[in-house]
């Protein structure tokens, strides 16, 4: 059985394994670990968490983290690849090899929309699979950067007509 729960500063360690899992997505371009622990990307995404207005949450399965997501603020002067706006955190999210395809990846990114009070935003290269997976959960192209699409998702979809 799968569960999940919050992250705190103890999971940083796995919250840097699976930002190089989003990192190294597609196995024909992988750079690996040692690669993206040395670029500026890596503090910027994962340095310090939880900072404090970061939220993670991390999947565990027969007491093995499996999967995480997060959420982080970016500014203009310093945007992640998916930045909107100052005020929509950029999500990142990944789950083990071998753990891919039986729900964990849906079912952290549905729990850390239903904790947020905000609207989230993310980027997806192209080609990758996980496209279908944020479409699916109401995340929509808002925009393109290199090869790469900015998806938003609107907090006020759950909100209903007012
Ligand atoms: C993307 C990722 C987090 C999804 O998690 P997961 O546990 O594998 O996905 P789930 O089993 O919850 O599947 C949910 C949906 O994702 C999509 N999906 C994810 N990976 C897929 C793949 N390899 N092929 C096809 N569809 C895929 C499907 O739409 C699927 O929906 P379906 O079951 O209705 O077909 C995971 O595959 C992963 O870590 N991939 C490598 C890292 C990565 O790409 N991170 C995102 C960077 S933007």
């Amino acid at each position: 059985m799968t569960t999940t729960r919050r992250a705190t500063a103890t999971d940083l360690p796995f919250l840097e394994e699976v930002f190089v899992i989003t990192m190294d997505w597609n196995p024909a371009n992988a750079k690996g670990a040692a690669h993206w622990r040395a670029d500026p990307t890596f503090q910027q995404y994962i340095g310090g968490f939880p900072r404090s207005t970061d939220f993670g949450l991390v999947a565990e399965r027969d007491g093995q983290t499996v999967g995480a997501v997060w959420s982080r603020y970016f500014t203009a002067e310093e945007p992640g690849y998916g930045f909107v706006a100052a005020d929509i955190p950029e999500i990142g999210i990944g789950v083990v090899e071998g753990r891919r395809g039986e729900g964990i990846g849906r079912a952290l990114l549905n729990a850390l929309i239903a904790a947020s009070t905000t609207d989230l935003s993310l980027s997806v290269e192209d080609g990758n699979p996980a496209e279908e997976l944020y479409r699916k959960q109401g995340f929509v192209p808002v925009g393109r950067v290199g090869n790469s699409t900015t998806m938003l998702r609107s907090e006020r979809r759950d909100a209903g007509p007012s």
